[in-house]
């Protein structure tokens, strides 16, 4: 068992023992009514009476209780409750607005393989959220639909394989992922094998299959950023060493820079048509949200002007569709909870406000101690009201605060580093000002909000302590 395993295992049992401890005597049971089979009966007389019977209790608030009182109060609901998945970012709908270019110009690259021939290897680009996996899973779809029309004819089958390169990011994971898709049930390739013989398998695999296989590589960026372009260069050569089969390979991105980073002999072999996707504006965003919406709320619990605000914020940042599809469910789930009739502005308001906090915090816990340090810096430089501050500035109480937790500071240089880090995750915001003669300098500002960054450190078990008393008593 690894070290995690064991903590994992030990946190369980922990868990289970206090719930053991927690269920009541047999006494206990017919003083409070909290018994499970009790709450059980109460839960199905009205609302009030289980306020009624939880007063008395240990409980000073229950939640279940204020949440089942809204619903009482809602005629209808708001979401459609079978419907409720389909805002979700993992749902494939049939339908995509503003992509049938797209879709199209990849099914023609691909009918090729419908006349015999081998379909060119595609490249699809485009910053985050534009819909490039969702096209190809639905264009995966389509093309599952045809594969018994295509033997039919006595046409080599087509069959879309889809991989995504962040879960498989090294050469063996990934040929053994794609390996073993292709493999009879119960006949997976052992995890042990040497990468030659898992290679040597997945070309038996994709031979008995007959098929041009098409290989989605998706978010093909930290397949290389990890292990370099050595896994693309075997699939674009592997056309030879096949039997019956053809491959055909879609690389996914939203990093188009990879492509300079591929060997020109890759980049040669490869020879991809590519797929740009544009960023959504406004109203593409509010078409798309739309046609999702209509089938997951209920009549008239879209306020007026919700989705044009959802889509205008989205538009903001980068014209993501993922996030304006966050933002209104986010909206419709607070709605829903505080038991409104519908869902208003100020419900979206308040959703991207936990969106973006949730984001904040998320980053920050993610952070490496060093750069938590130098956020902690800026933040305090902030509160202490010095909205601008110079890369020095942020260096000498980021090395009083590693003083301060008994660490030994980077150097100046490396602090900057991660200063253009924070910037690209949209924690910090640097700006790079020419002083004439006296060369340039950095403008140093927290761009998250102060109450997410505090919120994100208070909570951390190295800077949680420092953000009370030392970080006021610190000299600027
Ligand atoms: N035209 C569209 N119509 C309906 N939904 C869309 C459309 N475009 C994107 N979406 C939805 O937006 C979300 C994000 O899309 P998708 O995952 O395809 O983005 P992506 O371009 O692959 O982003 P990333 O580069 O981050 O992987 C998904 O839920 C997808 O279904
Ligand atoms: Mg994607």
């Amino acid at each position: 068992m690894t070290g995690q395993e064991a903590r994992l295992r030990y946190h369980e049992r922990e868990q289970y023992q206090q719930i053991e401890t927690a269920n009541p005597t047999e006494g206990d049971r017919k003083s409070s009514g909290r018994a499970v089979g009790g709450l059980k009966k109460v839960v199905e007389e009205c609302p009030d009476r289980l306020e009624e019977k939880v007063k008395g209790t240990s409980l000073n608030k229950n939640l279940f209780l204020e949440n089942i009182k809204g619903r009482g109060r809602r005629k209808g609901g708001i979401f459609r409750n079978e419907n409720r998945d389909l805002l979700r970012a993992d749902y494939i709908p049939d339908e995509l607005p503003h992509r049938e270019k797209e879709l199209d110009q990849i099914v023609s690259i691909l009918s090729t393989a419908m006349d015999g021939g081998h379909p060119s290897n595609i490249f699809i680009y485009g910053t985050t959220g534009t819909g490039k996996t969702a096209v190809v899973l639905n264009v995966k779809r389509q093309v599952e639909e045809i594969e018994h029309i295509m033997v039919g004819q006595g046409l080599r089958p087509m069959r879309m394989l889809y991989v995504n390169c962040r879960l498989h990011d090294t050469k063996y994971t990934l040929l053994s992922n794609i390996g073993n898709q292709l493999s009879p049930e119960g006949e997976n390739i052992p995890s042990g094998w040497p990468t030659e013989r898992v290679y040597r398998q997945l070309l038996k695999n994709i031979d008995r299959t007959g098929a041009t296989l098409i290989l989605v590589l998706d978010e093909v960026n930290a397949l290389v950023e990890k292990s370099g372009d050595e896994a693309l260069y075997l699939l674009s050569r592997i056309n030879p060493d096949l039997g019956r089969a053809r491959v055909t390979t879609i690389s996914i991105t939203n990093n188009p820079q990879i492509w300079n980073i591929l060997n020109p002999s890759v980049r040669s072999t490869l020879t991809p048509e590519d797929v740009y996707f544009e960023s959504y504006n406004a109203e593409q965003l509010r078409d798309i949200l739309e046609h999702r919406a209509r089938y997951t709320f209920t009549e008239d619990a879209l306020g007026q002007g919700v989705i044009s605000r959802c889509a205008a914020i989205a538009a903001q940042e980068q014209g993501d569709a993922r996030i304006a599809l966050g933002l209104l469910r986010t909206a419709g789930e607070i709605a829903e909870r505080k038991g409104a009739d519908k869902v208003r502005d100020d419900h979206v308001m308040q959703a991207h406000k936990a969106i973006e906090t949730s984001k904040t915090t998320g980053v920050i816990r993610g952070l490496s101690f060093h750069s938590k340090a130098v956020v902690l810096s800026i933040y305090a430089h902030t509160i202490k009201g010095f909205r601008k501050v110079s890369t020095g500035e942020v260096y000498d109480i980021y090395c009083k605060i590693c003083g301060l937790l008994g660490k030994s500071p980077l150097t100046q240089r490396r602090v900057s580093d991660l200063i253009s880090e924070l910037d690209m995750l949209g924690i910090a915001r640097s700006l790079v000002i020419s002083k004439g003669r006296y060369g340039r300098t950095k403008e140093i500002k927290l761009a998250a909000s102060i109450e997410d960054v505090r919120e994100a450190l208070i909570e951390d078990e190295d800077f949680g302590d420092l953000l009370g008393i030392e970080i006021n008593q610190m000299t600027f």
